[in-house]
């Protein structure tokens, strides 16, 4: 158990540090970043989805005025390490997928260089291509774990005889969609390579996180950390998709490299990002449930197929929070993956969670109808008294009083059978239950100055809108027993103390942990009457990890559905969440994290898919003209609340981590809620219209 902090600053609902520099448009941006005489990239992107390139005619292209450089897989420089092959940008002629960087103009202009990519000649020797992702896939295999590390495949007790023995069942297969990261700032580098300075390459680039943002640089280029520098105060959303570099922040580094002196700017198009930025895999996920007529699981089983690019694994970890939901002593997971020709899937708002609590959570809905019983209730009957999958005591597990404050916040009772009608609409209500394990990284330093009677705290955080930049100051201040106005915070620079990535919603855990060591560190050296100058700075290790605990926030999501009964269309008037994540440090960013994931769980409920054109290879709705994200047009009410929880075995400030969770379980709720309204059960998102109206009489 930790000692956890008096709150003072944490809870207040403070607004945002960077707040009005952002409204007013002062807050730089990494393709904003004003530098002297900079030049512009724009990529070639290979038009085939298999194959090699052959030759590629430049010559006209470089000898156009203001065209400074045109490299391709035959004049790049060679890079130290093509280990990743996502990052082995122009290293060989070889194309593993439709829309695969071939090269990079740069030139005086943005617009020339555009023109002048999208002029090039490239000649390929195409091949035929497999982009299509079935459960009969012939090249199906296990990884040798997943995501985050878990195993690959668990198994418990005997799941076959129990589904057998089981009063009742459920044995259904659902899909999830094929989605993208669609941040509002697209990805973007200003790159200076400067070989004659003591750091000779720049990067102001939009990551979640500028540490290990310069390390997969450092290593691909040859260089040591120390010859690296990345810069990046404000991060227009990432989701996950910033997490690591993407290929094109190795584009544009190579692309400086060949012009020293000169910065250059490479912002990828809105289209490009389609193709090069990551996205979520499309997950088929065969459920079976076994229960006694009173409800009780004696089997739980999902069987998961998704795929994966060829030349680069991506095994999203979607079986594994069924392994930890609920109660049964008979349990199995497995995950296959498919290897396509396709891009190369990468992280978005809860890998794994977010895709791996739909099925599990529609088929407690279907179990919960089968047994005549209310969901709400079967959920909290199987609630499981310790961790059925590590068998570790939970460090606090809230889900059943989120369940019941949820209920009757929104007035569950008043549900009744179903397929309500008023007036041309059908009207039904949802449930499904959230969850997001509470992460911690492994290595963090926070570093404490004081300076002018002010406090200043130094660390490489990533601030990608969740309030960073607002929050560590509050732990700080706490911490230090200042008050928060006192405390001043620089992050986003690899100048600061190494921080990790800002993903896993661990970034208030671990560099909260790391500015709590920094403080007592501090405290010890100086007592609390300090002297100009004064600074110390503390880790957060591994040592102060509780590892004796399952960690996970919760929560329960409700959903009133509202079905034209002539024409299909969903509506959802209201989204009611109730979570369980510990201490929330400012009740504002919170509030906005948890209704955002709510916001993109709906998203992913209704309206985004990227609909993958197999015959070609790519996403046919490749922009935001018809990759239809939710918005406010479509959002009614929608509230987020949370319970009074403290966690003390998580960190000294009682606090698990929001970024993901309010994204879990929504879909798998406006599924539910879909299927109380109408009588149509859907199991393959996102809920269009067409799948609805088929069932609708
Ligand atoms: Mo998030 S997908 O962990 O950046």
């Amino acid at each position: 158990m930790t000692e956890l902090l008096e709150p003072r600053a944490m809870g207040q609902s403070l607004v945002r540090r960077d707040g009005v520099d952002k409204v007013r448009g002062t807050a730089t941006y990494a393709y904003e970043t004003d530098v002297e005489h900079p030049v512009f990239c724009h990529p070639v992107q290979a038009t085939i989805a298999l194959g090699r390139v052959t030759a590629m005619d430049t010559a006209a292209a470089e000898a156009l005025d203001g065209v400074l450089a045109v490299l391709t897989p035959f004049n790049a420089e060679r890079l130290a390490s093509t280990e990743d092959v996502e990052y082995a940008v122009l290293q060989s002629t070889e194309v593993a997928f439709r829309g695969q960087l071939i090269g990079v103009v740069v030139a005086e202009t943005s617009e020339l260089a555009r023109e002048v990519a999208d002029g090039i000649t490239v000649t390929y020797a195409e091949q035929q291509h497999d982009s299509v992702l079935r459960t009969d896939h012939p090249g199906l295999y296990a990884p040798e774990q997943v995501n985050a590390g878990h195993p690959t495949d668990t198994a418990e007790g005997d799941v076959d005889a129990a589904l057998a023995a089981a009063e009742v069942r459920i044995d259904h297969t659902y899909e999830t969609q094929m989605l993208h990261n669609n941040p509002i700032e697209p990805h973007a580098t200003t790159a200076l390579w400067d070989p004659g300075a003591e750091v000779p390459l720049t990067l102001w680039d939009s990551t979640q996180g500028v540490h290990p943002d310069r390390a997969a640089v450092s290593q691909v280029f040859g260089l040591e950390e120390e010859q690296v520098r990345v810069v990046c105060p404000y991060v227009g959303g990432g989701f996950g998709s910033k997490g690591n570099p993407h290929a094109n922040v190795m584009l544009a580094t190579m692309a400086a490299r060949a012009l020293p002196g000169r910065p250059v700017k490479l912002a990828l198009t809105r289209q490009q990002m389609f193709f090069l930025t990551g996205y979520r895999t499309p997950t088929i996920q065969r459920m079976q449930l076994g229960a006694d007529s009173r409800g009780r699981l004696s089997a739980i089983a999902i069987d998961v197929v998704e795929q994966t690019s060829k030349v680069k694994e991506f095994a999203e970890q979607t079986g594994v929070p069924a392994r930890m939901m609920y109660a049964s002593p008979n349990r199995r997971s497995t995950h296959r993956l498919a290897p396509l020709d396709v891009p190369i899937p990468s992280w978005m708002r809860a890998p794994g969670e977010c895709p791996g609590m739909f099925g599990p959570e529609v088929a407690m809905d279907e179990l919960a109808e089968a047994l005549g019983m209310d969901p709400v209730r079967l959920r909290i009957l199987n609630e499981p008294e310790v961790d059925p999958d590590t068998k570790k005591p939970w460090s606090s597990r809230h889900l059943v009083e989120c369940l019941r404050e949820g209920a009757e916040r929104f007035g569950w009772d008043t549900r009744g059978p179903g397929r309500r009608r008023e007036g041309d609409w059908l009207v039904g209500h949802g449930v499904a239950s959230s969850v997001y394990p509470t992460m911690r990284q492994a290595t963090s330093t926070a570093a404490i100055r004081y300076r002018g009677g002010r406090y200043v705290v130094e660390i490489g955080a990533a601030d990608l809108g969740t309030g960073a930049w607002t929050v560590l100051p509050q732990i700080a201040a706490d911490a230090l027993g200042v008050d928060v106005a006192d405390v001043d915070v620089a992050i986003g620079d690899t100048r600061y103390p190494i921080a990790s990535v800002a993903g896993g919603s661990s970034g208030t855990n671990t560099w909260g942990s790391a500015i709590v060591q920094a403080a007592r560190e501090f405290r010890g050296k100086y007592g609390t009457d300090p002297r100009d100058g004064d600074e110390a700075s503390g880790d957060v290790d591994q040592a102060t990890m509780d590892d004796a605990h399952a960690a996970y926030a919760f929560g329960a999501q409700f959903t009133e559905v509202r079905v034209n009964a002539d024409t299909g269309e969903i509506r959802v008037p209201r989204l009611i969440g109730v979570f369980a994540a510990g201490r929330i440090i400012n009740p504002r960013t919170a509030r906005s994290q948890l209704i955002g994931g709510m916001t993109m769980g709906l998203s992913m409920a209704l309206h985004e898919n990227s609909v993958f054109d197999t015959r070609v290879g790519q996403v046919a709705n490749h922009d935001l003209a018809e990759y239809h994200i939710t918005v406010n047009a479509d959002v009614q009410q929608i509230e987020a609340h949370w319970l009074d929880e403290h966690d003390p075995h998580v960190n000294a400030m009682g606090a698990k981590g929001i970024g993901e969770i309010g994204i879990t379980g929504t879909a798998a709720s406006v599924v539910n809620a879909v299927r109380h309204a109408t009588g149509v059960r859907v199991r393959g998102l996102p809920v269009t219209l067409d799948k609805v109206l088929a069932g609708l009489e």
